[in-house]
């Protein structure tokens, strides 16, 4: 027999569903988003989001760095109901904010959206992220925009998918025509064509009319060679494309597919329904006493992402957590596993957007805001109960390298301190060169703008003026096996041995085709993108 809190995790469970969108600038992403907390209530008219984020440029000061760029650094995570459904959705910074955080995001989802631009099909962002999903399995379903401008055929982009990302593909729905011709998408499932209105206003909610492919009217409302074409791709995919298997899913190795166009509302509706229906529940996690599902009944949570100075008055950092099992509540006491202290959570927020809304309870598959006081660290598990630390979050391979000079010797205690701290923070992964006589350290970032953040913050947190000099590498790779690995193949060319945080060696090259080299030259050296995760991890000193 379950107990009251379990039936109360099961039900929590069984009503929530937790997503990050992935895509390349442009793709519609921001669009997106704004049509789904349109389509659960969470915004009233579309333009909302965008309107607001031009609102936070006017009012707010809480990073003036921010505001010099008219960009938002922070990821937030937006909430809403639908169908009585609890969706939390982690936005996932990208453009010019594109940095580790975005990789880091997708470690606290349990699904992932695909976006494609229909003209563009698969673009680089998508391709980087999609491996980081990939890394972790996560379930991707994708959502091809745009359908009402002129864009590739359905059937190129499915077999792009599969060519390129070797994901099998399911046409949940399928377009009839594109761009001036675009006259709706056909719902495999329940046989129906939903048809697109190009009139339809898309700051609300889209009215939509479906007709039945039976219908003896659908020949006039299609036109004729579009009829045919839909009857042609829908024979050729029931024919031979494979049938939706739900485990293949889950397990990250098959995307379901829709079609639609954000900016006109169509298809957003259809494609949350299907969502709800077919992505994963909060689910069990990895941890030092094996899988722990989510119904548990002792909370634990880790931190994916922590951020600085949201506001200036209080100079206070959110860390933000993902709940993994049991409940939080406010004001509960939990343990820190990493430092072994015990730690007060009170202040926890929900954020929609820069608001901050105070919480009282979560469940796994939320993300929660806490105000950090220093305490927390990337990848830290807290737990009440039994002892429990999640797997660690891993480095993700940095393509952007500088070198980092404090000029005034007399701020050599503050700059050392700032770097160690942000460091551990994660705003940017930190190695030093293994010669000795080089102490500058090296950062290494996966966007120019965690340097410009690091350089910001040393000087408006730490007081110390910094001169970053970028160096030309743009490929990094962890080598497994260690120092030890490395010194068994002798000397090596075209590439520069730096050490990581942790001691450890990591090759730095100009460019990919340096990398490839060496690996053909060694094949006996394996290299890694991503650094191995230890759990508890201690830096060396550095
Ligand atoms: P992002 O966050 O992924 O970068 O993309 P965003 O939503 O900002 O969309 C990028 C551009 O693409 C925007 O146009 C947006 O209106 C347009 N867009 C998004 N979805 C669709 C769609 O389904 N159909 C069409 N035709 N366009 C779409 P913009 O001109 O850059 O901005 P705006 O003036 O519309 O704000």
């Amino acid at each position: 027999m379950s107990t009251q809190i379990e039936t109360e995790l099961h039900q929590a469970v069984e009503l929530r569903r937790n997503f990050a969108i992935i895509s390349h600038p442009d793709a519609g992403k921001t669009t997106l988003t704004e049509k789904l907390l349109l389509y659960g209530g969470a915004i009233h008219e579309a333009g909302a989001v965008k309107a607001r984020r031009a609102q936070r440029k006017a009012t707010s000061d809480w990073m003036a760095m921010e505001q010099q760029r008219g960009i938002s650094i922070t990821s937030t995570v937006l909430q809403f109901e639908y169908q009585n459904c609890q969706i939390n959705l982690l936005d996932t910074p990208g453009h010019q904010d594109f940095s580790e955080d975005t990789y880091r995001t997708l470690a606290a989802a349990d699904n992932a959206v695909m976006l494609i631009d229909v003209a563009k099909g698969l673009e680089p962002q998508t391709r980087k992220l999609f491996e980081v999903c990939k890394l972790k399995g996560l379930p991707i379903f994708t959502f091809v925009n745009k359908l009402d401008r002129p864009g590739r055929e359905a059937l190129e982009l499915l077999d792009e998918i599969e060519q390129e990302l070797g994901l099998q593909t399911y046409g949940v729905n399928w377009p009839i025509g594109v761009g001036d011709r675009f006259k709706g998408v056909f719902d495999r499932q329940e046989q129906k064509i939903h048809l697109f209105e190009r009139n339809a206003h898309g700051s609300r909610a889209a009215h939509d009319t479906t007709v039945d492919l039976g219908d003896a009217e659908i020949e006039k409302l299609l036109e004729e060679d579009l009829y045919y074409q839909l009857k042609n791709d829908l024979e050729l995919l029931e024919g031979v494309g494979p049938d939706l298997d739900l485990d293949l899913v889950h397990q990250g190795k098959m995307t379901p597919v829709f079609f639609g166009s954000a900016m006109t509302n169509f298809g957003v509706e259809l494609f949350l329904k299907y969502f709800l229906k077919y992505a994963l529940k909060p689910g069990a996690h990895n941890s030092s006493v094996g899988k722990v599902p989510p119904t548990y009944p002792d909370f634990s949570g880790f931190v994916f992402k922590l951020q600085a100075n949201m506001d200036p008055k209080h100079r206070d950092r959110v860390a933000f957590i993902r709940v993994c099992t049991g409940k939080f509540e406010k004001d509960m006491t939990v343990n820190h596993a990493r430092t072994g202290k015990v730690v007060r959570l009170s202040r926890p927020q929900k954020l929609f957007a820069q608001e901050r809304e105070s919480i009282d309870t979560a469940y796994p598959g939320d993300v929660i805001g806490l105000n950090n006081p220093g305490v927390f660290a990337i990848g830290d598990t807290i737990y009440t109960g039994q002892k429990l630390e999640y797997e660690g979050i891993p480095y993700f391979s940095p393509e952007l390298f500088a070198s980092l000079r404090n000029p005034n010797p007399s701020k050599f205690k503050q700059f050392q301190k700032g770097i160690s701290e942000l460091r551990e923070e994660g705003a940017v992964q930190i190695m030093y060169s293994s010669d000795e006589a080089k102490r500058d350290p090296i950062m290494a970032a996966v966007g120019q703008l965690q340097f410009e953040v690091v350089q910001f913050r040393l000087q408006n947190e730490y007081g110390v003026e910094t001169i970053l000099e970028l160096l030309p590498y743009s490929v990094a790779r962890w080598v497994e096996g260690g120092w030890e690995a490395l010194e068994k193949v002798g000397r090596i060319f075209n590439t520069t041995t730096v050490k990581d945080n942790m001691g450890r060696p990591v090759l730095l090259f100009r460019n990919e085709w340096n990398c490839q080299q060496l690996q053909a030259d060694h094949p006996e050296l394996k290299l890694s993108a991503i650094a191995p995760v230890y759990s508890c991890e201690q830096p060396v000193k550095e």
